[in-house]
């Protein structure tokens, strides 16, 4: 035990397991079906998603890091932050770049992940404290759509929200996030938020339907989560994987259609699924971006962007906001 270290757990298994019911319920008690995209990861899943971030066609990941190499020095003059929280840090990987400026400035007290995986969340924060002799991390476990409340208040503090994990969101839940996340910080501090941009429609389809099938497998694991959870007894194999980007509300859209008529049961539910030949479960959107919209989005919360870079074929932006008074 580091004591420069610390973890507040505000998410127990008993907790995330009547999450999972509840969701189940909304999403498979009636049609159209849906599943929310965050039951995809568990350690499999999530091995998946690491797979998926290293695929040719999945390029938001290495456009991120481009832009953030760009951008790194620049967001540590500007926001004078001294303590950086991370919403869905997972393994921290891109976040390293960001520290090494903030701490080669002399800048860095103090790094706050916030994970919904306490394991990811240790493991990150160990290699952080070893790499960063002065700093102070301070990890809390947690739903950020549940807990942003509970964000430690010390220092002047830069939240950052990358991969384009907001692109998750549908419009009414994404303008409750960004609220919270405004009413969470202080005037003067700020957001570095990374989204997606629209682009290509090729390329979009092709980065969430890969060659390889990694993405199938990630898309299909779901179903795994809730066999495994909740003792459904999905047929995986009956399934098979659809990416299709919806023009009009500009998302990719994931989806699992059914190869055969069936009828899923969840028990602890008392629940009877029915689909037929050719039906689909929503498991996930993946909206993407455009400047004035997500600029409009961000000053509804009580954000004003400061600046905007993109990776420099302009695939993915970040975005670097203050919170008004
Ligand atoms: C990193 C969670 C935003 O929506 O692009 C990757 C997840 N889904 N391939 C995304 C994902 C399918 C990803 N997020």
């Amino acid at each position: 035990m580091n004591d420069r270290l610390t973890v507040d757990v505000h998410l127990d298994p008993s907790e995330l397991e009547a999450a999972l019911r509840a969701d189940v319920l909304a999403g498979l008690g009636g049609r159209p079906y849906s599943l929310p995209p965050k039951w995809f990861y568990d350690a499999a899943g999530s091995e998946l998603f690491d797979q998926i971030t290293t695929l040719d066609e999945y390029y938001p990941t290495e456009a991120e890091r481009a832009a953030l190499q760009q951008c790194a020095e620049l967001i540590v003059g500007i926001s004078g932050a001294d303590t950086v929280m991370e919403l869905g840090s997972g393994s921290s990987d891109k976040t390293r770049v960001l520290l090494d400026a903030f701490s080669a400035a002399g800048q860095l007290q103090r790094y706050v992940p916030f994970d919904v995986s306490e394991t990811a969340l240790r493991s990150a924060a160990d290699s952080l404290v070893a790499r960063y002799p002065d700093l102070q991390v301070h990890g809390v476990v947690g739903d950020f759509d549940r807990h942003l409340d509970r964000l430690p208040t010390d220092g002047l503090r830069l939240l950052m929200f990358l991969g384009g994990t907001l692109g998750n969101y549908t419009p009414g839940p994404r303008a409750t996030l960004l609220a919270q996340m405004a009413a969470t910080l202080r005037a003067g501090e700020w957001l570095l938020l990374g989204t997606d941009l629209v682009k290509d429609t090729g390329r979009l389809v092709t980065a969430y339907d890969d060659a390889a099938g990694v993405t199938a497998a990630f898309n299909l694991n779901v179903l795994r989560v809730v066999n495994r959870e909740l003792g459904a007894d999905f047929d995986v194999d009956s399934f098979e994987h659809v990416a299709l980007w919806n023009a009009d509300a500009e998302w990719i859209e994931m989806r699992l259609r059914a190869g055969r008529d069936m009828t899923v049961r969840v028990p602890p539910l008392d629940l009877e699924v029915p689909l037929v030949a050719g039906e689909e479960i929503l498991t996930e959107v993946s909206a993407k971006f455009r400047r004035d919209g997500i600029a409009a989005e961000l000053a509804t919360a009580g954000f004003e962007v400061v600046e905007w870079w993109t990776d420099p074929a302009g695939d993915f932006a970040l975005s670097l906001s203050r919170r008004t008074d």
